[in-house]
């Protein structure tokens, strides 16, 4: 019999408990928790996003400064609002959504957060942490899946970790924690021959992939974890993820759902990274 790894039920608690911290916090600092969140474009899955962030940043009371910029902004101009907000004081973390318009190159963009205040984990400063196993902001959905399985008590030590998909936001950073978190660990791709085979010895399995229904109940191994980073659309236009949920959850000993499993706890991380910031401020 599986178990839901509840993304949504872990968030609340979890939001409920940095509510405290945030206002001690601002009671001690006489100053609130700031967090920029900068949107350029129409892109309708990151105007969603970007909703969600500022409404969990009333629920935990953090402060929100949100900027809209239009499509064809000049990534001069990009450049210069991001130096303006990351100089502000009251502003302690900031984020800009991804991603962003074909014309504009956002590493330069991203470059310009520095470390501390770089809640998205993304920074080559960062990331260079992450891999020595320095303390660093982590990139919030793979912070979110190990908090996800630390709830429910599942250690990584020694198990054989799966993760499908190598992007900077996902991929890379949740192998590196879970190498950290003493995981033997592969990283399969696009590219990587014999997929299904390399998935079945899984004890842990990531998939973070961006195709619905991508992973199969024959690429699961029985008793397995299943972590489901996929936000997609199936045929009938039904929210899912990349894993076939229907057919591989009864292999599985936990699995999450999609939405409410990986979704709910990338916000919260961002909270979080944005109380760390205003914390090391
Ligand atoms: N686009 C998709 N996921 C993310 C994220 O975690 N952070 C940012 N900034 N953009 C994203």
């Amino acid at each position: 019999m599986y178990k839901i790894l509840d993304g949504k039920a872990l968030s609340l608690e979890k939001r409920e408990n940095l509510k405290v911290l945030v206002a001690k916090y601002e009671k001690e600092r006489n100053q609130r928790v700031g967090l920029a969140v900068i949107l350029v474009g129409n892109n309708p899955a990151s105007q969603v996003y970007v909703r969600n962030k500022i409404k969990a940043c009333e629920e935990v009371g953090i402060k929100s400064y949100a900027y809209y910029l239009p499509e064809d902004i000049k990534e001069s101009d990009l450049c210069d609002l991001v130096k303006e907000v990351v100089e502000n004081p009251a502003i302690h973390g900031v984020l800009v959504q991804l991603p962003l318009p074909k014309h504009i190159n956002a590493d330069k963009v991203l470059a310009l957060i520095p470390r501390k205040k770089d809640v998205d984990g993304f920074s080559e400063e960062n990331i260079g942490r992450l891999c020595m196993n320095e303390d660093c902001l982590v990139a919030c959905t793979p912070n979110g899946i190990m908090s996800l399985l630390a709830s429910e008590g599942i250690s990584t030590m020694g198990k054989k970790a799966v993760v499908v998909g190598r992007s900077n936001i996902v991929g890379k950073p949740m192998a590196m924690l879970l190498i950290n978190g003493d995981a033997t660990v592969t990283v399969y791709h696009s590219k990587t021959k014999n997929l299904k085979e390399e998935c079945l010895q899984a004890d842990i399995l990531i998939a973070a992939i961006g195709k619905a229904k991508f992973i199969t109940a024959d690429m699961v191994k029985e008793g397995a974890i299943v972590v489901d980073v996929g936000m997609n659309r199936d045929e009938n236009g039904k929210l899912c993820g990349d894993v076939d949920f229907e057919n591989v959850k009864d292999k599985c000993s936990y699995i999450t759902p999609v939405p409410g499993g990986v979704g709910p706890m990338t916000i919260t991380m961002l909270m979080f990274n944005a109380y760390w910031a205003a914390i090391r401020s």
